[in-house]
């Protein structure tokens, strides 16, 4: 990985997105593909993260965004739904484990319907975390857009009720700082696994202006590679 990292770097005028943001899709359809059950693709993908993380750190990236459950993935069934909680318990350990003094963890969505053994590992992965000094690793779980930009329009006019600030206030900039992401810059490049040509509920206002990358390979295959190729589609190379 260090070699290919080395030559896609070697072009001076690269571009490396601030922030990528990736909708993790297509672990059933892995799973399928093999004969296993959905549950073994939920497993298999968790492992491209490290290296992924590790990449994009490597590269320069400021934040890398993950999504890995919806607010419309509440309709599967209980058994997936389950299995996957407890997936992600393993998975906030591991990160906490494994993120170093480099990546700096946080999780993006809402703490509604999980459970608190699952929201007491992701505070204290965040918390553990929270003092590191490089790339942020936003974990995107339990997130919808639409829910965020409600909950944001919300919290602004309360501030407007209590006389924080007036309405004409109340701007693009303003709009940045109450939502889940506030601080962090757009996003840059969306890089979507399996080939669906969809949003899916992901970061509506912060991907106003990115490039969109899609890979016909489904999540627990993909590799740096298709990092470096989204990267050089972001560059027009
Ligand atoms: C993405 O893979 C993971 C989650 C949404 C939790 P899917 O589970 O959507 O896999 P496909 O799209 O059915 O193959
Ligand atoms: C989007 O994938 C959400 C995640 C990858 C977590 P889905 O598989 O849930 O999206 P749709 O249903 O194909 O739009
Ligand atoms: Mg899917």
């Amino acid at each position: 990985m260090g070699s290919a990292i080395e030559s896609l770097l070697s072009n001076d005028s690269l571009k490396i997105p601030k922030h990528i943001a990736i909708i993790c899709d297509g672990n059933g359809r892995w799973a399928k593909s093999k004969g296993f059950p959905r549950s073994f693709g939920h497993k298999a993908g968790t492992k491209p993260i490290k290296d992924i993380t590790k990449a994009c750190s490597e590269l320069g990236v400021k934040v890398l965004t993950l999504y890995v459950f919806s607010t419309e993935n509440w309709n599967r069934s209980d058994k997936e739904v389950n299995f996957l909680m407890k997936l992600f318990i393993e998975f906030f350990i591991k990160l906490r484990n494994e993120a170093g003094k480099n990546i700096k963890v946080k999780h993006i969505g809402i703490t509604d319907n999980l459970s608190s053994e699952l929201i007491n590992e992701i505070r204290k992965t965040e918390k553990s975390t929270e003092n590191n000094s490089g790339m942020i690793l936003n974990i995107a779980l339990n997130y919808g857009s639409r829910l965020e930009i409600i909950a944001a329009a919300k919290k602004i006019i309360h501030d407007i009720d209590i006389g924080i600030f007036n309405i004409d206030k109340v701007n693009e900039n303003l709009f940045n700082e109450y939502i889940f992401t506030s601080g962090l810059p757009d996003v840059d490049l969306i890089i979507r696994t399996s080939g669906e040509m969809r949003i899916s509920n992901f970061l509506l206002w912060q991907s106003a202006k990115a490039e969109l990358w899609v890979t016909n390979d489904f999540w627990p295959d993909f590799r740096y590679d298709h990092l470096k190729e989204a990267i050089k589609y972001y560059n027009k190379i």
